[in-house]
Formats: C-alpha cells, structure tokens, sequence
C-alpha cells in the first residue's frame, strides 16, 4: 500500500487521537517557530507540505501568515478546516510533489511532522528540495522536521506502543529494508465487547541527517539552526545568493 492509499483508508481516520491533545501539540510548534524567528519579513504567506490535521498551519497563521496548507487526505484537511475557522488559511487537496502548483509568492516552505519520509524515493526529496529553493525569494526559509531512521531498532524494540485507552490502542511495527521502513499501524478498537484489530503499511525512507544537509547545500540552502526534539531533526534552511 503507498502512503495516500494508508491515510486515506487507515491513519488518517485516528491520527487526531494518536497525536494527543491538539492545543498541547500546537503550542509547541507555535514556540518553536518563534524561538527560531519564523515570522513574516516579506510576502506574510507560506505553505504548509503535508500539512495534516494543522499542527504548524494554525501556529504559522497564528504568527501572522497566510498559510497555504498542502495535503493528499481530505479527511485531515477537513479537520484542520473545522480548526482554522477565520484564519488566514487555504487548504490545498494535493500531492506535495507537484511543485507546478505553487505559484504563490511564498517566503516559506515548511514541511514537518515526518512527512519528507514519505515521500517515494531519495531522488524525490532532492528534486523537490531544488523546486522548493527555486520557489522561494532569497532569504526565504525552509523548515523541515522529520526522523532519521538509518538507525535499526532490533527484535523487541521495533514493537513501538503509540496510545492505548481503555476502547482503543495503537502500536507501530517497523521492517527495515535497505533505503526504506516499512511501518505498520497497528490499530485494535472495541466495538460492541468484541476487539477488532485493523493492520496497514506504508513505506518510510531511511534519510540521514547528514544526507539532508548535503542535499539542502546541494539544492541551493545554508542550514541555519539544527535542532532534535523529541528525537525528531527540525531544521531551518535559508535560501542562499546565488
Ligand atoms: C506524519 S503526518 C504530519 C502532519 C503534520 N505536519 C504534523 O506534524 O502533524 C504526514 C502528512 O503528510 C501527508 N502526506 C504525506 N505524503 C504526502 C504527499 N506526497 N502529498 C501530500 N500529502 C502528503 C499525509 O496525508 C499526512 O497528513
């Protein structure tokens, strides 16, 4: 199953739930965006990849940008629709790999939460990361979050417990392979006394930190701040004179 086809049957149903309480969420990415400086100095407006449920969405809008938030899941830009109610945000149904579509006069591209890994291959990433620097104005900004997952987690460890409450609980599986992860979403639910366990898969890719940094410098970026939180990598990426 690829990513699109696991969100749109499985994850995206339950990853409000799996992710916590949205404020919590939220107010996190909204003080690390400020921490960093990340607030409007040109156009106000930037786009949101793989933009989800609006964990940076709504903390972008809330900073002063437009924000144009990019999905493929109708099911989480609804829900991020119902939450960013007269705020300066446009959902876009899409796949983040059609660059073509961005024609507004960005001055930041954030794509967070892990969503660079689901993209198809290395060769991908490195393409879009060139079409995003060449969207960008000079000194725009790029920040990206995702988990390096070069690292193997070995026999028992790759059992990873997510959330559990008393009618619902979900576990990730990880099956390494070279270059990628398949990851399993386990989801058991109790539905009329009787649990009922719903499996899915999709693919990850296994990028280094470092591998992105050379791409980033290869694509046309000075990395500005490195930071691991939660042992997600964020990192900020200015768009260098040419
Ligand atoms: C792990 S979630 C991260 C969501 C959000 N940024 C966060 O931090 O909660 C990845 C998101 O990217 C979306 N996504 C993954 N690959 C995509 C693609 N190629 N095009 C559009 N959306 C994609 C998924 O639907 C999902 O909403």
């Amino acid at each position: 199953m690829n990513a699109q086809a696991h969100y749109d049957n499985h994850l995206a149903a339950f990853y409000a739930w799996m992710t916590g309480n949205f404020d919590t969420k939220q107010q996190e990415q909204e003080a690390y965006f400020s921490n960093k400086h990340i607030t409007p100095t040109g156009s106000a407006v930037a786009i949101d990849l793989g933009a989800g449920h609006g964990l940076q969405t709504i903390s972008l809008a809330n900073l002063g940008f437009t924000v144009y938030a990019v999905d493929f899941n109708q099911h989480l830009l609804s829900e991020l629709n119902a939450r960013a109610k007269g705020m300066t945000v446009r959902t876009i149904l899409a796949n983040i790999a059609n660059a073509a579509q961005y024609t507004m006069n960005a001055e930041l591209i954030t794509c967070m939460g892990d969503t660079l890994t689901h993209l198809e291959s290395v060769q991908q990433v490195n393409t879009l990361l060139g079409e995003w620097n060449s969207i960008l104005p000079e000194g725009g900004k790029l920040v990206l979050s995702f988990r390096d997952l070069t690292q193997e987690l070995e026999k028992e460890e790759r059992f990873i417990p997510v959330r559990a409450e008393d009618e619902r609980i979900h576990t990730c599986f990880l099956e390494y392979f070279p270059g990628f992860v398949r990851v399993f979403d386990m989801l058991m639910e109790k539905q009329n006394g009787q649990w009922i366990q719903k499996v899915s898969s999709y693919q990850k890719l296994r990028l280094g930190i470092e591998q992105v940094k050379i791409m980033l410098s290869a694509a046309g970026f000075v990395v500005q701040d490195h930071e691991v939180i939660q042992r997600m990598h964020y990192l900020v990426a200015v768009k260098r004179k040419d």
